[in-house]
């Protein structure tokens, strides 16, 4: 694997009034930088969440690439692919899969923040696919994009419609950085969740175990080992709802009582009202003519749109146009 960066260390205080952390946490309505629920046991709780009967986008997703990734390899007959906020892979071993019967593919280059899920995912593919170049990188999608190795032409894979977790305007910026760095002809296949029930939609982040609950919490938790914070886990409740105006999914943390946390690392304290939220996460929810449009203003005209049967998740292979 490689670094973009040498290996981070916990991160530095932030420089006095600066810092996502501290704008978060003084702000009016709390928030939290959403790359934090990703330590190792973050990317473990991802995993089982993946699994559970109430959280269908793995599935879904699953069910469009295991029909359309053969299509995928014809279209592009791409050199590389990319995969950004890789995280295990699995449902990326459909794609290279029907990479290898077709024959163009020479490297395979997932990149993830969490460094535990990415070794663990580049060992396994390079084992099951030995004749493929895997090369992990561990960086961060907002910052890192410039560095990624590989011939072209190469396939962009942005799955698991972590897109949604940016904000709009995040969003738009996000996809016209990663046009920037491909060139006229190459690709992006962007998986995107897709506007459905409410009640559909608040089960897949407010599962009956709990999980989901305890992966929301773990952003806390990671906060006390970098930081030397003492946040109490089990002193915030999971809170998620659908904001039917905005079309997102709402994940928040409510306190349990009145309460002060120190963060060291960053040189604040943080007093939690009775019920104050901080908000932890988005998950947006994508309508087909609105991705076609987001795609378009980045600089890439969509070629195919696909889903699975029940209409619940959306695939686009698009291709990087002028302007
Ligand atoms: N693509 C996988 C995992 C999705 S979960 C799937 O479809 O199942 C989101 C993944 O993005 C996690 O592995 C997380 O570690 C990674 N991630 C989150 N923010 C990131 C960032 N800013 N840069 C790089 N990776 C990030
Ligand atoms: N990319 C995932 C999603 O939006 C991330 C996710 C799933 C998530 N469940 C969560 C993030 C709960 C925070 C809390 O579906």
């Amino acid at each position: 694997m490689f670094y973009p960066h040498p290996p981070a260390p916990p991160p530095s205080p932030p420089p006095p009034g600066g810092g996502p952390l501290r704008a978060g946490l003084t702000a009016g309505q709390k928030w939290l930088p959403p790359k934090w629920f990703y330590d190792a046991d973050g990317s473990e709780l991802f995993e089982r969440i993946t699994a559970l009967p109430e959280y269908y986008p793995t599935r879904s997703e699953r069910e469009v690439l295991a029909t359309r990734a053969g299509d995928v390899a014809q279209l592009t007959g791409a050199h590389t692919l990319v995969e950004l906020g890789s995280g295990s892979s699995e449902k990326t071993r459909l794609l290279l899969d029907a990479f290898t019967g077709h024959g163009t593919l020479e490297a395979f280059v997932p990149l993830d923040v969490s460094e535990s899920a990415l070794a663990e995912a580049t060992a396994a593919i390079s084992a099951d696919y030995p004749k493929l170049d895997v090369r992990g990188v561990v960086g961060d999608f907002t910052q890192h994009l410039d560095r990624l190795p590989g011939g072209q032409p190469r396939v962009v894979a942005f799955l698991g419609g972590t897109i949604g977790n940016f904000l709009p305007a995040e969003r738009a910026a996000f996809l016209r950085s990663v046009r920037d760095v491909l060139d006229e002809g190459e690709w992006l296949l962007l998986g995107t969740d897709l506007v459905k029930d409410a009640g559909v939609l608040e089960r897949a982040y407010d599962d009956a175990a709990g999980v989901t609950a305890e992966f929301n919490r773990n952003v806390l938790r990671v906060i006390n080992t970098r930081l030397g914070a003492d946040f109490d886990p089990d002193a915030f409740e999971h809170v998620s709802y659908w904001d039917a105006e905005n079309e997102w999914i709402e994940m928040r943390l409510r306190s349990r009582g009145w309460q002060t946390v120190e963060i060291p690392g960053a040189g604040l304290t943080v007093e939690f009202a009775d019920g104050e939220h901080i908000r932890t996460e988005i998950s947006a929810k994508f309508r087909p003519g609105g991705v076609e449009a987001e795609l378009g203003s980045a600089g890439f005209a969509v070629e195919r749109w696909w889903t699975d049967s029940q209409q619940r998740f959306g695939v686009s292979l698009a291709r990087s146009v002028r302007g």
